[in-house]
């Protein structure tokens, strides 16, 4: 590079075409995006990494379009920000779409740019985070555009269990770019900014006749309560992207390697509280999180899929500084039971869990699968076969603690001792049985009931001696269905001990292609 008046020309040069480019020489576009309520490509990414640490790859890319008059059409950096940086010191890669050019429109550059980190985080083997705002295929760009969307699916796809994907959906994802979020572990998005649709209002209009807001259509509402689709939801850019770094913090970096362990937590003695959680009248509702947080260390559960599928919790937490899933029923919705919404929820966390090393508590209050045409049709037996598919297979940790009821199907999916939990324990109050007393003695009593002269206290009398007989934690813990009938109070120590003795456990399915989850 020469030194003297050149030099300085050419600095003066890179200095004039990068202001082109970042946020500094777009004034009103970055205007524009503001009063829209939304943060810039470069303000998100500015805010996702540790201050200072983004490292942009391809900001002078362009692309090579020249149909419908794109020849002249500048588009900054191809309307995508790619490039790396550190989350508490650790690398993750990143692109945010910039909806300021082009309304952040993928064509074949804009693509290329994208899966070149997504094949650098990869090969890496570091965290990939994607920011969405986009109107989705650059309609110039035709099949180009279509292409690139194909590349960028089948790396999210070889990705899919070796690093952390995580899709941060911050304005609108429409069309077939929705399917890239899709194909990653965890969707964000935010209240009264992100939408996510394959086909929008007009389209919808047109075919159906029905007249439908963005929001109403593929809102963040939408996908947190109803289609499952968004895992954490949040009312502002900013919260959002500190629950990213939140989550990432749980993460390994890879498949390789064991999630990122905090010094202990001081002491784990007897949790008291735990002894006064579940009610002492049969069938009153409790809230499970109460458990949990006796369990885990302090402030520690991050809830995933909060607002979807609520009779059942998922999320991960820490005991004793090491990360772990968390699998319970939620008695104060539907009592517990798995439907065909909470047997997705539950399996795809555990599949996630298991991808990266995060071993699984579950807590066990269900009366058993739902019954009704609505989940029969539904297919229930299709859907529900996901959570005994996902626990058999898991080979991380497993250890279960029956808190009351696990009756029937429901106890045997709810990671079992045959289905493969490590360890078992129970309550002393926990009623494990094939169904509950009623409908069992209703079954079996049913001609002694019918010819008793006092029918209802002959079933009251029938009910008592089966709840004596078969649905207590005596019966299951003396065949070694469950290693342990545990005081509440000492549950988290019992955790963090069979855990610890788990930790270093290993499992050699037998080889094959892949084994064929229901789906
Ligand atoms: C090219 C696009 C574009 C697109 C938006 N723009 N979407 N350019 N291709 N897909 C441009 C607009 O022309 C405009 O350019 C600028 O971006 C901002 O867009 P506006 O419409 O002014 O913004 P807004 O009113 O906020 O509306 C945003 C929007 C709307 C809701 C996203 O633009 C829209 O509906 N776009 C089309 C969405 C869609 O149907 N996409 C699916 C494409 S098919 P100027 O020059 O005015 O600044 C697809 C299939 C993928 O994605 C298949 C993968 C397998």
């Amino acid at each position: 590079m020469p030194t003297g008046p050149e030099a300085r020309d050419l600095l003066a040069e890179l200095r004039d075409r990068e202001r082109g480019l970042r946020d500094e020489g777009r004034g009103q576009d970055v205007a524009r995006q503001h009063a829209a309520g939304k943060r810039t490509a470069r303000e998100r990414l500015a805010e996702l990494f540790d201050p200072g640490s983004f490292v942009e790859l391809g900001l002078h890319v362009r692309h090579r379009a020249r149909d419908f008059g794109m020849e002249r059409r500048d588009v900054p950096a191809d309307a995508v920000v790619t490039g790396f940086g550190t989350v508490d010191g650790r690398t993750v890669y990143a692109y945010a779409q910039d909806f300021m050019a082009l309304g952040g429109s993928l064509g074949e550059m804009h693509a290329r740019k994208i899966v070149r980190v997504q094949d650098l985080a990869l090969e890496a083997g570091c965290p990939l985070v994607a920011i969405n705002d986009s109107g989705g295929a650059r309609i110039h760009e035709g099949i180009d555009a279509l292409d690139g969307y194909a590349h960028i699916f089948r790396r999210n796809v070889l990705a899919s269990g070796v690093v952390p994907q995580l899709a941060v959906i911050l304005g609108p994802c429409a069309g077939g770019a929705v399917y890239s979020p899709a194909l990653t572990d965890f969707v964000f998005m935010v209240s009264g900014v992100s939408q996510m649709y394959i086909t929008g209002p007009d389209v919808v209009r047109a075919v159906l006749g029905e007249s439908l807001t963005h929001e109403e259509l593929g809102g963040a509402a939408v996908h947190s309560a109803r289609s499952g689709v968004c895992h954490f939801l949040d009312t502002d850019e900013a919260r959002c992207l500190e629950r990213v770094r939140t989550l990432l913090g749980y993460l390994p970096a890879n498949n390789l390697e064991d999630p990122p362990q905090l010094d202990p937590a001081p002491g784990c003695g007897p949790v008291e509280a735990l002894r006064a959680v579940v009610p002492a009248e049969a069938n009153r509702q409790y809230d499970m999180r109460q458990v949990i947080d006796g369990i885990l260390d302090p402030d520690s559960f991050l809830e995933v899929h909060a607002g979807w599928a609520q009779n059942a919790l998922v999320g991960l937490g820490r005991l004793g500084g090491r990360p772990m899933g968390v699998v319970a029923n939620q008695p104060r919705m539907l009592a517990g039971c798995l439907d065909i919404a909470s047997s997705e929820k539950i399996a795809r966390f555990v599949r996630t869990c298991d991808a990266f090393n995060l071993p699984l508590v579950t807590l066990v209050d269900t009366p058993g699968y739902l019954p009704g045409t609505d989940q029969e049709h539904g297919g229930i037996i299709r859907h529900g076969a996901k959570v005994l598919y996902a626990y058999a297979e898991a080979t991380v940790p497993k250890v279960s603690v029956v808190v009351r009821k696990a009756y029937g199907g429901a106890y045997i999916a709810m990671c079992s001792r045959g289905l493969g939990a490590d360890f078992a324990a129970a309550w002393p109050g926990a009623e494990i049985a094939v169904m509950g007393p009623e409908p069992a003695c209703n079954i079996i009593f049913r001609r002694e009931i019918a010819a008793d002269s006092d029918p209802e206290g002959a079933r009251a009398r029938l009910v008592a001696e089966y709840r004596e007989t078969f649905a207590h934690p005596y019966v299951a813990a003396a065949r070694g269905y469950v290693d342990a009938v545990l005081d509440p109070a000492d549950t988290r120590s019992w955790l963090r001990r069979t855990l610890d003795a788990a930790v270093h456990k290993r499992q050699d399915p037998p080889a094959r292609k892949h084994g064929n989850l229901p789906l």
